[in-house]
């Protein structure tokens, strides 16, 4: 187990803000989880905690965090079972996501494919429900272990109890805090059914012009999200900062009334998700900045460090997307990314 004080975690998140822990640890598997779940509940007790994955999806709001930074550095992967149809992996929780989407692809096992390049870690990947292109984490989840905080002891969550939905698990809401995820089992399938429907998938394909196979998806997923997401080596960001609201149909009705070019989503009968990136768009605020703020210039979704912005600029931009879209639109957009105090 890796224990430092006063780390800077600034290569460790992708929005690179000069932030520091008063304590980081990394442990490598579930017994060094076990003794460091028992030292926090000791030593450390009166001190805040976080666990983090990949920081893709976090913005701190100070530039000194005074407590515990948790990180698994639990590798590895297993077959644990399989048959004619499906390939099913046991994946440590420290894997980095798109290494073991490279694997998957290149040994022909279908599911992934899609969520090629979305960075952070297997971790996350079942507590945010990770998403893209038509696809969802929770499709190829099958069972989720991990250790509860409180008592130390292993419990494994079947998919259906992890309360899945859109960017959304029981980890994040009624269960925060509670639980740390050790591996993920997911389920693959030894002959794909492709999901091609999504966006520019298809047309990039056709540019590839190399036909269809987990790794031409693969490489025009790539190519796509280089070409829309700004990478967090050069500029500061976290992927999408706000989730794509989801609405009664009136609304988006209604909205269509006015603006009919209006892309939206089927989530069931009664509701719809509306793209938020279209809206802010709408708004004039596409590639405009705050301070050292900006809205990306390619994907109005994204929020981007221009160098040396502080959390605080952060959310002051965020709060003035989030108020002309409720002004223009009529419609609450809440941020995805986790906001660390
Ligand atoms: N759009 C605009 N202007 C913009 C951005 C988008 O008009 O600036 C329109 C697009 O033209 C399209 C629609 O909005 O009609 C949707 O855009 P896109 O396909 O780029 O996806 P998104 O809804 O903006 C979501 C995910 C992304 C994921 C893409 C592709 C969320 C919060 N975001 O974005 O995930 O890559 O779909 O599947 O659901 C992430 O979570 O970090 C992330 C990048």
């Amino acid at each position: 187990m890796k224990h430092y004080t006063d780390y800077s975690l600034k290569s460790l998140h992708t929005f690179g803000m000069d932030v520091r822990a008063a304590h980081f640890v990394e442990y490598t598997s579930v017994d060094e989880l076990e003794a460091l779940l028992v030292r926090m509940q000791s030593e450390w007790e009166t001190l805040p905690w976080l666990h983090m994955g990949g920081g893709s999806n976090l913005l701190f709001t100070s530039d000194y965090y005074q407590g515990v930074i948790l990180h698994s550095a639990i590798k590895g992967w297993q077959v644990v079972d399989e048959d004619e149809v499906c390939v099913h992996l046991r994946v440590g929780a420290g894997v980095v996501w798109d290494e073991l989407v490279a694997y998957t692809v290149a040994q022909g096992w279908g599911g992934m494919e899609n969520l090629s390049l979305i960075p952070g870690e297997v971790g996350a990947s079942a507590v945010q429900n990770i998403g893209a292109y038509g696809m969802e984490a929770k499709d190829l989840i099958e069972t989720v272990d991990t250790i509860e905080i409180a008592t130390g002891t292993s419990r494994t969550f079947a998919c259906e109890e992890c309360g899945y939905a859109y960017r959304q698990s029981v980890f994040k809401s009624e269960l925060k805090g509670k639980f740390v995820v050790t591996h993920v089992t997911y389920r693959l399938q030894k002959n794909p059914v492709f999901h091609l429907d999504y966006g520019n998938i298809r047309a990039e394909l056709e540019r590839i012009g190399e036909g269809i196979s987990l790794d031409t998806i693969r490489r025009a997923v790539i190519r796509i999200r280089e070409s829309k997401l700004p990478d967090p080596q050069v500029t500061g960001n976290a992927g999408s900062f706000f989730m794509n609201p989801i609405v009664p149909r009136a609304v988006m009705e209604h909205i269509r009334e006015a603006y009919p070019q209006m892309p939206f989503y089927e989530v069931d009968t009664e509701r719809v998700k509306i793209p938020a990136g279209w809206m802010i768009e709408q708004c004039g605020w596409k590639g405009r900045a705050l301070g050292r703020a900006a809205v990306h210039d390619k994907q109005a979704l994204v929020l981007v460090n221009l160098g040396g912005a502080t959390g605080r600029e952060i959310i002051a931009l965020s709060d003035a997307v989030r108020h002309d879209v409720k002004e223009k639109f009529g419609v609450d957009i809440h941020p995805e990314v986790n906001f660390i105090g």
